[in-house]
């Protein structure tokens, strides 16, 4: 039922997931998201499409190849399932985005609402930004942990930016205020969100 490249992105996700979330919210997030996600739901008809920021995905799978073999299966099993994704805009507000973000970001849902698997008990996704790209403050009711494959900054509401390596995570409490930014290099974040 479950496209099998599909299956094998959320198999490498799960793992990386399950073995970097270190605070105890994202320990118990993870959890919850993956064991949602053992019941396939029915997959997508609806048609892919890639944004000029898209260019970047050469880059950072190449610079991304790193020496950990959970992050380099997440990187490769994601690349196959990339061309099936329709990446979009971010719908809504855009306060705090740095200028000319409308062509210097995408977002894609991979499952929940508007992905591969288009449901509404979780949320699994993607967001790209380009160099020196600043992601709008927003919130949601879920709650989120980031997995980031590419250095970035992130923060919740006024506090301090707080730089992430690739292949670590980030926790965000459901309806905190919450940002990211890129550096000189692009950024590749995967979210998990669950109420
Ligand atoms: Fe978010």
């Amino acid at each position: 039922m479950r496209n099998q490249a599909l299956q094998e992105f959320l198999d490498a996700a799960k793992l990386a997931y399950s073995f970097r979330a270190r605070d105890l919210n994202s320990v118990s997030l993870v959890e919850r998201v993956f064991a949602t996600l053992e019941a396939p739901a029915p997959q997508s008809t609806s048609d892919s499409g890639r944004l000029p920021v898209c260019q970047y995905l050469t880059d950072i799978a190449e610079s991304s190849a790193s020496d950990e073999s959970d992050l380099r299966q997440v990187m490769k099993t994601f690349l196959r399932i990339e061309p099936l994704l329709r990446w979009r805009r971010r719908q809504g507000d855009w306060s705090g985005a740095s200028e000319g973000f409308a062509e210097k970001h995408a977002n894609a849902m991979i499952v929940g609402p508007g992905g591969l698997e288009p449901r509404e008990d979780i949320g699994l996704g993607v967001s790209l930004l380009g160099p020196n790209v600043r992601y709008p403050d927003h919130r949601h009711p879920p709650e989120e942990t980031y997995l980031v494959m590419s250095a970035g900054d992130f923060r919740q509401g006024q506090l301090d930016w707080v730089h992430l390596a690739g292949g670590e995570t980030f926790y965000n409490p459901h309806n905190i205020v919450h940002a990211m930014r890129s550096s000189d290099l692009p950024l590749l974040a995967f979210w998990a969100l669950k109420e």
